[in-house]
C-alpha cells in the first residue's frame, strides 16, 4: 500500500504514512500553457490510499486527477477536510446540494471514503460507497490537557456543537456547556449568554469548523465581559477565511488551534492516528 497526497495535505499524508509503515508516492502538478492542471504520480503500488481536503476548486480538481492517475490501483479516499459540505440541503429554491455534487463526484473511481468530523453526518449517504467519518473529540481533549488551564469549561457556541463539546469534555473530566447562537449574517452571529453564573476559570470554545472567526469572535467578547480568565479556541478545522485570525486576536483568544485536516500554522495536534485506524479497519 502506498499513500499519494494532494499539495495541500503532505504533511497530513506523511503522518498516516508513518503510522502505517506505508511509502508515499511523489505527485507533481504544473499548468498547461492555457491554464489547465497537469499532475503525475511515480509509481504505484497494488492499493493506494489518496489522501486530499477540499479546500478549494483548484484542490477538488486536483483531487480528481489524483484519483484517476491512480485508476490501476484500488483507491481509498481521504478527505480530511469535506469543503462544501455546509451546502447539505436546498435552503433557497434553485441552489444545489453541493454536498452531495461533490460526493457523486469523489465517488468515481474510488472502493470507499473516509473523512474528518464532517459538517453533517448524513453528507455521507451521498458517496456511491461506502463512507465513514473519523471525530476527533479524543484529540481535541487530549491537546487541551497539554494547556496546563485551571479551572476549565468546555464550551460549544451553539447548541448543535454541544454534544461535541460534551465529549471533549468528557475526555478530561472537565465541565461543558453551550451558548445560544443567531446567525445574522456569513460573517456576523449573535452570541446569548450561558446558563448560570459567569465562569471565573479559563475556558476553551470548540468548534468543527472556524471559518471567518464570527462565531468564536461573539463568544470570546462576551466570556471576557463575564469574567472568564482566559478564552482559548480549538477546532477540528480551521479555515481562518480573510482576517480571522486577527479577528480571533482582537477579541482575546489566546491559544488558536485545530488539527492538520488544514494544514497551517495553527495545526497543534494531528488526525493521523485516528485516519490511520480506519484505513486499518
Ligand atoms: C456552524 O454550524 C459551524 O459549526 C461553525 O460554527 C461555523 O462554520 C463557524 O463559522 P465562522 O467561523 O465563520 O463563524
Amino acid at each position: 500500500m502506498k499513500i499519494a497526497c494532494t499539495g495541500r495535505s503532505r504533511a497530513l499524508g506523511a503522518r498516516i504514512a508513518g503510522i502505517l509503515g506505508a511509502g508515499l508516492v511523489e505527485t507533481r502538478t504544473s499548468r498547461f500553457p492555457d491554464g489547465e492542471m497537469y499532475l503525475q504520480t511515480g509509481p504505484l503500488d497494488e492499493s493506494t490510499v489518496v489522501v486530499g481536503s477540499l479546500l478549494s476548486d483548484d484542490s477538488l480538481l486536483e483531487l480528481l486527477l489524483l484519483i484517476d492517475a491512480c485508476n490501476r490501483s484500488e483507491v481509498s479516499l481521504v478527505v480530511p477536510y469535506l469543503g462544501y459540505a455546509r451546502q447539505d440541503r436546498e435552503f433557497r429554491p434553485g441552489e444545489p446540494v453541493s454536498a452531495r455534487a461533490i460526493a457523486r463526484a469523489l465517488s468515481a473511481g474510488v472502493s470507499r471514503v473516509v473523512t474528518v468530523n464532517v459538517h453533517k453526518e448524513s453528507v455521507l449517504s451521498h458517496f456511491a460507497v461506502p463512507a465513514s467519518q473519523v471525530t476527533l473529540e479524543a484529540e481535541i481533549g487530549d491537546f487541551i490537557a497539554t494547556l496546563s488551564l485551571r479551572d476549565l469549561l468546555i464550551l460549544a457556541p451553539d447548541r448543535g456543537a454541544a454534544p461535541f463539546a460534551a465529549s471533549v469534555a468528557k475526555r478530561g473530566g472537565w465541565e461543558a456547556d453551550h451558548l445560544e447562537k443567531t446567525r445574522i449574517s456569513g460573517e456576523v452571529v449573535r452570541m446569548e449568554p450561558m446558563r448560570g453564573e459567569a465562569w471565573k476559570g479559563d475556558v476553551v470554545i470548540v468548534d468543527d469548523i472556524i471559518s471567518t472567526g464570527g462565531t468564536i469572535a461573539a463568544a470570546a467578547r462576551m466570556l471576557a465581559g463575564r469574567g472568564a480568565r482566559g478564552v482559548h479556541a480549538v477546532c477540528v478545522h480551521g479555515l481562518f477565511a480573510g482576517n480571522a485570525r486577527t479577528l480571533l486576536g482582537s477579541a482575546g483568544i489566546r491559544e488558536l488551534a485545530a488539527s492538520d485536516t488544514i494544514e497551517s500554522e495553527n495545526s497543534r495536534y494531528s488526525a493521523a492516528a485516528a485516519i490511520a485506524r480506519a484505513l486499518s479497519r
